[in-house]
């Protein structure tokens, strides 16, 4: 990855085995510029996601986006938490992800709606961070706002909001969040990957 801030998750993050960069270098900054992003630049994100796999390439996924400075910016902005208010007033872009419950072609329940939405969520994270942007996943958003403003049909499942920014170093945040912006570890690989039946393994969470 070519933007300044790579450093920053070598100290930090530390792997049991090899892993892309690519994956490791992604983490959730809040710090953004405030600046505008060009409708290449944010389609060029949306096109990673539409090239995530899905259950019988049923493409689940639909992300409903205001730019900052347009009118729909707003009604995005509204949906949030006064936390998540807080930080993403400086992003360039909201955007709300929903997932089609059902399949296109014989309108019969998919059960792998939410994964493979998932999925294409990740794809649009990773090249946005390869590409020196924050995408910042939030669940601190009001569901039933968002499904009413927002003309969300009944069958499409409310998933999450992102916020897209161009990064901007830490110092720019309030003092209680320039704490927080460091990558994060996670649970030990034998907490998470059980060879045979599930059980349950005491560790403490990362
Ligand atoms: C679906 C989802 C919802 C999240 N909701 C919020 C949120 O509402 N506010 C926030 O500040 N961070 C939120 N986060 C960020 C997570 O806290 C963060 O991804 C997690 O701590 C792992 O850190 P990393 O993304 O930096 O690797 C959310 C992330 C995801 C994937």
């Amino acid at each position: 990855m070519s933007h300044p801030f790579k450093s920053e998750v070598e100290k930090i993050r530390k792997t049991d085995y090899p892993v892309n960069p690519l994956i490791l270098d992604r983490w959730s900054p809040r710090s953004m510029t405030g600046e505008e992003m060009s409708d290449k630049e944010l389609m060029g994100l949306f096109e990673a996601a539409r090239w995530a796999p899905s259950s019988y390439n049923n493409q689940p996924w639909r992300f409903l986006y205001a730019k900052r400075n347009t009118p729909s910016w707003r009604l995005f902005f509204n949906l949030m938490i006064e936390f998540n208010q807080g930080w993403s007033k400086n992003a360039a872009a909201l955007v709300l992800i929903i997932s089609g419950k059902n399949f296109e072609k014989n309108n019969k329940p998919c059960h792998t709606h939410s994964f493979d939405t998932g999925a294409a969520w990740m794809a649009l994270a990773l090249e946005g961070a390869s590409k020196g942007y924050t995408v910042h996943g939030m669940e601190g958003f009001d569901y039933e706002k968002a499904r009413k403003d927002l003309n969300v049909p009944d069958d499409y499942q409310v998933e999450a909001m992102i916020a897209i920014g161009k990064r901007a170093p830490a110092d720019q945040l309030p003092p209680e969040l320039q704490q927080r912006e460091v990558p994060s570890m996670r649970k030990p690989l034998q907490e998470i990957a059980i060879e045979g039946k599930f059980k349950t393994t005491q560790s403490k969470v990362a």
